[in-house]
């Protein structure tokens, strides 16, 4: 098994506020992992440290074969291998939908426009908005403008996806095409880690499932083990609040 994300021992502290506190897991190559777990136990600093968007205080990341704690890293490199979506689509807004597909590849990859517009538009079929590419963020639904932010990653070719939160900021119809957009990816073989909050998603697609909680990893395994019969505490009261939003956690809940 080539791991596609290797994390060991992995610290994050924020001033006095330690968000992780000792987080080991692996992404095997191919593999599909869906994070869980409630507000603020570390979901999003784990990801952004997959990423170098935030420098790990300490432990050890590698991520696409490259160590992100190795000080001589070329860090943009390893960056363009990961593909990153995030809750906001973060389009440009005066850009059309061709335009943000291509200005990275552009800029950062040195494609020529042609080409460019070629890795385009493949994408933009793939998550099937081959009619939109003329249009502007603003005049596409938020779940048509996630899926452009999703064929904008994958125009640069990457060879693993990040999601942290990709449905959160949608309205509860437009979910879905987002995730089979997501589904399909998986089918091909695409290696993602995914935070979410859709178990439903998490329970079909997922190899495995993590569930965080106060920044450590609480419990992983398959996604009948951990959402079908969790074994620690923690785990199930987090599964009864996401499944029954209403209701109070039960008097024994551990938190
Ligand atoms: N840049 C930062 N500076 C200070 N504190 C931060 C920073 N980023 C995150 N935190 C804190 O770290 C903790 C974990 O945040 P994080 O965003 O990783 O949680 P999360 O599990 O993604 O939560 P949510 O489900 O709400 O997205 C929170 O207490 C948050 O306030
Ligand atoms: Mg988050």
């Amino acid at each position: 098994m080539t791991a596609a994300i290797e994390i060991q021992g992995l610290h994050k502290s924020f001033g006095d506020l330690e968000v992780l506190r000792g987080v080991d897991f692996t992404v095997a190559q191919g593999e599909v992992v869906c994070v869980i777990g409630p507000s603020g136990s570390g979901k999003s600093t784990l990801l952004r440290c997959a990423n170098l968007l935030e420098e790990p205080t300490s432990g050890r990341v590698v991520v696409a074969g490259a160590d992100l704690t190795d000080p001589d890293l070329d860090i943009d490199r390893v960056r363009r291998r990961i593909g990153m979506v995030f809750q906001q689509f973060n389009l440009f807004p005066h850009l059309n939908v061709l335009e943000n597909l291509t200005i990275a590849q552009r800029r950062v990859l040195g494609r020529d426009r042609a080409e460019a517009e070629r890795t385009a538009r493949a994408n933009l079929e793939r998550v099937g908005l081959a009619d939109k590419e003329a249009g502007y963020p603003a005049q596409l639904s938020g779940g048509q403008q996630q899926r452009v932010a999703i064929a904008r990653a994958l125009s640069m070719g990457p060879e693993l996806m990040l999601f942290d939160e990709p449905t959160s900021a949608l309205d509860p119809e437009l979910v879905g095409d987002v995730l089979g957009v997501m589904r399909s990816l998986a089918d091909e073989g695409m290696t993602m880690l995914v935070v979410t909050h859709e178990m439903g998603f998490a329970r079909e697609v997922a190899d495995r499932v993590v569930f965080m909680d106060d920044g450590v990893v609480v419990e992983e395994g398959s996604p009948d083990e951990v959402l079908g019969n969790p074994r620690h505490e923690r785990t199930r009261s987090f599964l009864a609040r996401v499944v029954n939003p209403g209701d109070a956690p039960p008097a024994d809940a551990q938190s």
